[in-house]
């Protein structure tokens, strides 16, 4: 099997382990995505330093619902000692629970170790040496990085300068043939949304040309969508096969550290991905609290509200200082500085703010910024006004 250089790379650092500052300052989502495939078996993570504030890795600053934290602490007194198949919700609670929430049957749902997990699973599931990985660039990088570990050709589709939008039609003309089609809706890094018409006509294009290509649309970022012509891609997926969409509890429930994800699609994509699967792959409080979280609308729209404000304070600051975001449906923003991301991230850093890592072919001119809590931002705020001064 070939070794690439990231993917060595990724075998050196996770030898030697991480330094502190590195970790801190990318956090780490970034982290991972920085190293690669083996980047994630990276055990020691260092807390982060007093006053630090930390926007590189698209996290909710709150974490979980109240309701989440209280069944996270019962699960845990309670059924800490069992396996995740024998606690109080297990594994096969909360896949009916996913399955009662997107009308369709536990068959059509998958479980993940966060949705990294699948994301990871469908490339080995989908790409091989005779079926190619097409993607967008920048977008989320880890199942990319996966498909040309296993030695699958990517084809990365740069996404459009002008609105940061992924670029489909080229997309679906280098989907003839590909095993895997990876649509981050919206995307990170760049924030970006396509609307319902898009996807649907983006599948059906695909379906067309290339029947065997299975679609994923990753829409970890869906419920901070504000955008009024968005629609998830489900009821494709749940259509028919090579389809599927997966979610996350990691982003808005803030549940990035109990690493629940899950996948909805055709039972026949599903039983495939499942193949793929560790046999136990959650974890007790992270069942508990994803369990209680999905009855929680409240929260969605709490969250949601919280964020686009901060949101727009920031987009609106920086805007005032003459630096422009895309239209971010996300948790984090993706802004125009004409500089180094790299010179940005170091002169924030000084000032105790971590903002996101680069992001090839914009990291020349682009940052991405998450969002914390709106006294976070302003005090960033202040620092990136210092710093782009
Ligand atoms: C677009 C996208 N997909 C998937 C993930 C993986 O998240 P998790 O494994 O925590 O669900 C991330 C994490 O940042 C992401 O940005």
């Amino acid at each position: 099997m070939p070794l690439s250089r990231r993917a060595f790379f990724g075998l050196e650092v996770s030898a030697s382990q991480p330094t502190a500052p590195l970790i801190i300052a990318r956090g780490r989502e970034a982290l991972s995505e920085e190293l690669g495939p083996l980047g994630s078996e990276i055990g020691v993570i260092q807390p982060p330093q007093d006053g630090e504030i930390r926007i590189s890795s698209n996290e909710n600053p709150l974490g979980p619902p109240p309701a989440a934290v209280e069944a996270i602490r019962g699960s845990f007194g309670r059924d800490a000692g069992r396996y995740p198949f024998n606690s109080q919700p297990n594994m096969s609670d909360l896949t009916r629970a996913m399955a009662e929430k997107h009308g369709c049957e536990p068959d059509n749902i998958v479980l993940g170790a966060g949705s990294g997990e699948i994301l990871k699973n469908a490339a080995h599931a989908f790409t091989n040496r005779d079926r190619h990985f097409v993607t967008g660039t920048p977008s989320y990088l880890q199942p990319s990085r996966v498909a040309r570990y296993l030695g699958a050709t990517v084809v990365s589709i740069p996404v459009n300068r002008a609105d940061g939008k992924l670029d489909l039609d080229a997309m679906e003309a280098a989907a003839r043939g590909a095993g895997l089609i990876f649509l981050c809706n919206p995307n990170n890094p760049t924030s970006t949304v396509h609307t319902g018409s898009d996807v649907r006509a983006f599948a059906r294009t695909v379906r067309r040309n290339s029947p065997n290509t299975v679609i994923h649309f990753d829409e970890a970022y869906h419920e901070y969508v504000t955008h009024p012509d968005y629609e998830p891609a489900m009821e494709l997926a749940l259509e028919r096969p090579n389809v599927f969409v997966t979610r996350t509890f990691s982003k808005l429930f803030g549940m990035a550290g109990m690493r629940i994800g899950y996948g909805v699609g055709h039972r026949d994509t599903i039983a495939t991905l499942r193949r793929y699967s560790l046999t136990v792959n959650t974890n007790v409080p992270g069942l508990a609290a994803g369990y209680a979280a999905v009855r929680e609308r409240d929260f969605v729209r709490t969250e949601q509200r919280r964020n686009t404000e901060a949101k727009q304070y920031t987009i609106d600051f920086l805007a005032r200082l003459g630096y422009e975001s895309y239209n971010s449906q996300t948790n984090f923003i993706f802004v125009e500085l004409g500089k180094p991301a790299a010179d940005f991230r170091a002169g924030c850093r000084e000032h105790g703010v971590a903002v996101g890592r680069d992001f090839p072919p914009m990291e020349r001119t682009h940052a991405r910024i998450s969002i914390g809590t709106m006294d976070e931002m302003t005090r960033a705020c202040a620092v990136f006004e210092e710093v782009l001064a």
